[in-house]
């Protein structure tokens, strides 16, 4: 089955809205993304969809104000975290570097991982094969250590999101984001043998390109942001993708 991820980022305003779209979207193979003010409270009504968090810290506890711990987010029922955005690697300075200690950190905890991965229109301007060492490259730093973690096969999935289509309606060519899948999984077999790695396709999917995105045998699911938060966008997709 494929995922359907959805990836609500800043949104909604109010509890009631969340418990409303949580409800609309409580079906199986979706994970939900909510702000973490919300996560528990959806967490306990969900049937069907799964929940993630959208960041996490590294440490369990201390003195780190503002921060949530993998710990804490298992402990709300969470099963999922997003790591690596890019909205968080441009607007909070998460690095590589923060993003691997936080890949590790959920490992720890027994999380599932949607790390995302992608580059901007400086690099895939370029043309597909810069674009290609650019994903490598944030893989090798991102997945550093991962080995010594016995990371389960499972728990890893890959978010292929260019940042040039991440909340601008210019999604990728699906044929050029299933080479780029094909890309990742490779890289994932033969450097860190984790076979089956599932790849999910992220920016600018809604309901007019998610078929064309799911139809791709490569591309095992979506990340879908700003259409994830409209119930009339929601509904057609999950008409499309016939999640239930
Ligand atoms: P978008 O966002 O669907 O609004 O482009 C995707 C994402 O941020 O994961």
């Amino acid at each position: 089955m494929k995922i359907i991820a959805l990836n609500w980022k800043l949104n909604p305003e109010t509890e009631k809205e969340a418990l409303s779209l949580s409800g609309f979207s409580d079906r199986k193979g979706v994970v939900i993304f909510p702000p973490s003010i919300f996560l528990r409270e959806i967490a306990r009504r969900a049937k069907k969809a799964e929940v993630g968090a959208q960041n996490i810290f590294w440490e369990k506890k201390g003195a780190f104000t503002g921060e949530t711990s993998p710990s804490m987010v298992r402990d709300a029922g969470v099963q999922w975290v997003l790591i690596g955005h890019s909205e968080r690697r441009k607007y909070f300075g998460e690095t590589d570097e923060t993003v691997n200690k936080k890949i590790l950190a959920a490992c720890r905890a027994g999380l599932r991982v949607i790390l995302c991965v992608g580059e901007p229109w400086s690099v895939r301007g370029n043309g597909v094969l810069d674009a290609k060492k650019f994903v490598a490259r944030q893989l090798e730093d991102d997945l550093r250590g991962i080995k010594n973690f016995k990371f389960q096969i499972k728990n890893l999935v890959v978010a292929y999101e260019p940042v040039w289509a991440i909340g601008t309606g210019k999604s990728d060519r699906p044929e050029e984001s299933a080479e780029m899948a094909r890309f990742i999984k490779g890289i994932l077999n033969t450097k860190y043998h984790i076979p089956n790695t599932k790849v999910l396709y992220g920016g600018s999917v809604n309901s007019k390109n998610i078929a064309a995105f799911l139809g791709a045998d490569e591309i095992d699911g979506v990340l879908v942001g700003g259409a994830s938060v409209r119930k009339e966008e929601l509904k057609k997709m999950f008409e499309i993708s016939n999640t239930k």
